[in-house]
């Protein structure tokens, strides 16, 4: 049986904040387990609930070196849905709530998470043929692997693949504290390897070392070579271009279902919808205090609230939006400024606008469940689940035609009665009003084309099948 290892910082249903964690939590289920065996290690953090702390086992500890002192390595393990999962235990570096604490504190954390992840290998009885690395966090795994472990027999041979869930996040910090940090030698620090502008960079380290690297769409692919969306980074990518490609994200098409999604009100299928979707709706509006009204446009945001998302060009328009027939439910935390814009509105207009400035589950499920359409209007979008999330639900997204979301929602064409969603082209907020209202148009007007392309947003198929069977073939290839 071929081993594959998943590194990553965070993981469904132990620690999220984003999509990295559905991804890493999600995709090793989908691989065929008499073909793979694919475990998952990520950092053992104090925010992981208690419910799944008792369940971990302590499997070993040791000590290692990094930074000029030898630092604890606990080492612990579940078991959950079949996969097993990896803890790596450190109270100074893991002991606070969130996965992240911005630099230069993470520089120190996935060093250490990195190193640990090679050096516990032997301790847990299992080599994998692949490392399967995520993001900058884990970027050091592939080069600390040519560094100092290639060498040993255990682990020659061993393959890494890093894949790119956002290249915006780099780990990038002064050249000189990093090499002290790190323990990697001048050797490393060269524009051919680590060194970036003059600095330091962890994912550059792992996109220079990886056997393969993916990225979580094809569009992004393409973007992630050209100066726009490549971070400074799209010459190596064009420079690695034939060991890169790209494999679009899948959801847990289980976790969310809503014919079985025990967190909504009403449960509903792509048959049922005409009659059942609505519930939900009016149960929300109740919830958070707005007009109820089932025939009510309700529109919805469920994100970090950061640049990327494009709340930019919503915040521009968001005064126009509000004259609108329409609700405007968010759900999201991050920037200030947009935390604080939607709170602004939702206290101008509280009967239309509902602004949840915190992270819930529950709360999320309930919003792609209610609302009639999604809005995801983002500068750039690796792949973005959200999206697909909402098609799941028979919730019409309404995106940006960039990364992802390009790949994943085909846009509306009233004459040949296609698409799953509506989409427009440049950033540019008058572009995104003007398909906002061209969506309330067709959700007022023409109801029944309205309820077709929320058929074929629900009968798409975005579980993980067929980008699975991808990931197989590479690793396949890699391990020959
Ligand atoms: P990104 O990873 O860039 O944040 P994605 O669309 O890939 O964007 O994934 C975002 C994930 O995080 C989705 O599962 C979404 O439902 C979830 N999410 C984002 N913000 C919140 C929140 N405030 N509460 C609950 N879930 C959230
Ligand atoms: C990143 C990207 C998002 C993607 C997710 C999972 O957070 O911003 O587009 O869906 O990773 O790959």
């Amino acid at each position: 049986m071929k081993k594959i290892l998943f590194a990553a910082s965070e993981c469904v249903p132990f620690i999220k904040t984003g999509g990295l964690a559905d991804v890493v939590g999600s995709l090793p289920k989908e691989f065929q387990s008499e073909y793979f065996d694919c475990r998952v290690v990520i950092p053992k953090y104090a925010g992981i609930k208690e419910k799944f702390k008792e369940q971990m086992e302590f499997v070993t500890s040791f000590y290692m070196d990094l930074n000029w002192r030898d630092q604890y390595v606990g080492v612990f393990k579940c078991v959950l849905d079949g996969i097993t999962f990896y803890f790596i235990d450190n109270e100074e570096h893991f002991g606070g709530d969130k996965p992240y604490a911005g630099m230069p504190w993470d520089l120190e954390k996935f060093a250490f998470f990195s190193k640990a992840v090679l050096s516990i290998l032997p301790l847990i009885d299992f080599r994998p043929d692949v490392i399967h690395c995520h993001d900058w966090q884990t970027g050091l795994v592939p080069v600390y692997l040519n560094e100092r472990f290639q060498g040993n027999e255990f682990y020659h041979g061993i393959k890494t693949v890093m894949t790119i869930h956002n290249l915006k996040f780099q780990g990038v910090w002064g050249m000189d504290a990093m090499k002290s940090i790190t323990g990697l030698s001048d050797y490393y620090f060269t524009p051919d390897k680590l060194e970036f502008k003059g600095d330091g960079n962890y994912l550059k380290g792992g996109l220079v070392y990886a056997d393969a690297i993916t990225t979580v769409s094809n569009t992004y692919a393409e973007e992630i070579k050209t100066p726009f969306y490549g971070e400074g980074l799209d010459g190596l990518m064009q420079a690695r271009a034939k060991d890169l490609r790209g494999i679009v994200n899948g959801i847990d098409y289980t976790d969310y279902n809503p014919s079985t999604d025990a967190m909504i009100v009403k449960n509903y299928t792509e048959k049922s919808f005409r009659r059942d979707k609505k519930a939900n709706k009016t149960a929300l509006q109740k919830k958070l205090g707005l007009e109820v009204d089932a025939k009510k446009m309700m529109i919805g945001i469920v994100s970090r609230l950061t640049d990327q998302k494009g709340f930019d060009l919503i915040a521009y328009m968001m005064e126009e939006l509000c004259q609108d027939d329409i609700q405007l439910v968010v759900l999201g935390t991050g920037d200030e400024k947009y935390e604080n814009m939607f709170r602004h509105f939702a206290w101008k207009y509280d009967k239309k606008v509902a602004a949840n400035i915190f992270y819930s589950e529950e709360l999320s499920h309930q919003i792609y469940a209610a609302c009639d359409a999604f809005l995801m209007p983002s500068l750039f979008e690796p792949c973005g689940l959200s999206q697909l999330m909402s098609l799941r639900y028979g919730t019409v997204p309404i995106v940006r035609e960039t990364g992802g979301l390009k790949d994943t929602v085909q846009p509306y064409n009233e004459y040949e009665g296609t698409g799953t969603g509506f989409s427009f082209a440049n950033y540019n907020a008058h572009e995104m009003l003007g398909t906002v209202r061209y969506a309330e148009r067709i959700y007022y007007d023409k109801k029944r084309d309205w309820n077709k392309i929320v058929d074929r947003a629900m009968t798409a198929d975005f579980s993980w099948g067929a980008s699975a069977q991808q990931y197989q073939e590479l690793y396949d290839w890699l391990i020959g």
